[in-house]
């Protein structure tokens, strides 16, 4: 037996409660709910789509860690109570009395909550749409076609595997200040596409051009938390970073570009 200690809300009726589930070797978190939901509170609201770590549809806060519920073992979690939840800062509150033998299952930090475990994604959708998660391509194809090197593509590949879980929203302290904080899932894909080949030059530096500020890069706090709970290993804070490198080189490349028009 596993005793789950979920947080529930209704409008703005926040309450806990502790559900006894009959656990088995391999069962995730998810299964645990899916045995709540159809046993013992047909109630309880959750999200999940591909119960394989895809979709991310399923991010919670599960002993004050942002994770997905469907990759997450029970097993893993049971008795995990000694996890310092001080170190997530913001994330440790509520601060919530845990019994050893629970798993607490919270929603996602940083995200209006809608019912229970389901959390609002609108906004996290907004900030993506600002940095235009597109490749602005010319209509003109090079001669013999957009290639990329087997460096850059590796660089990129990083990213791309971000499947928009938004656990690491969830753990940015910086996203828990300033609602207008573009996040590390956003400004991540930001450097992505600001590495693909097939961006133009001019496309590129007006990309880093919008995220040059405090709702951008400069907003993060460099702890590395999205890092830590990234169930992708996609690595945020690098790329925030290797753009904040990017912007004094643009502006040298400007400089001369400039002067060599005017010498022309
Ligand atoms: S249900 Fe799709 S990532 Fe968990």
């Amino acid at each position: 037996m596993v005793r789950l200690k979920v947080r529930r809300q209704d409008g703005d009726r926040v309450w806990h409660e502790t559900f006894d589930v009959k656990d088995t070797p391999e069962m995730s978190v998810l299964e645990a709910l899916f045995y709540v939901q159809e046993r013992l509170d047909g109630g309880l609201c959750f999200r999940y789509s591909c119960r394989g770590a895809v979709c991310g549809s399923c991010a919670m806060l599960i002993n004050k860690v942002p994770r997905l519920a469907c990759r997450t073992q029970v097993s893993s979690v049971k008795n995990e109570m000694n996890v310092d939840a001080v170190k997530w800062g913001a994330l440790a509150r509520p601060v919530v009395k845990v019994a050893k033998d629970e798993i607490l299952i919270e929603p996602l930090p940083n995200f209006n909550v809608i019912r229970d475990l389901v959390v609002d994604m609108e906004h996290f959708y907004d900030l993506l749409d600002y940095i235009k998660p597109w490749i602005s391509a010319g209509d003109e194809v090079p001669k013999g076609g957009n290639l990329m090197s087997p460096e850059v593509e590796q660089q990129i590949e990083v990213y791309t595997n971000c499947i928009l879980c938004a656990t690491c929203h969830g753990a940015c302290p910086a996203a828990g200040r300033d609602e207008m904080y573009l996040g590390p899932a956003a400004l991540a894909k930001a450097w992505r596409f600001y590495l693909d080949p097939r961006e133009q030059e001019k496309d590129k530096h007006a990309r880093l051009e919008a995220v040059d500020n405090q709702s951008g890069l400069w907003g993060c706090d460099v702890v590395f938390k999205c890092v830590a709970v990234c169930p992708k290993k996609v690595t945020p804070t690098q790329g925030i970073l290797a753009q904040r490198r990017q912007i004094p080189k643009n502006r040298i490349k400007k400089v001369f570009k400039r002067g060599k028009n005017s010498e022309d």
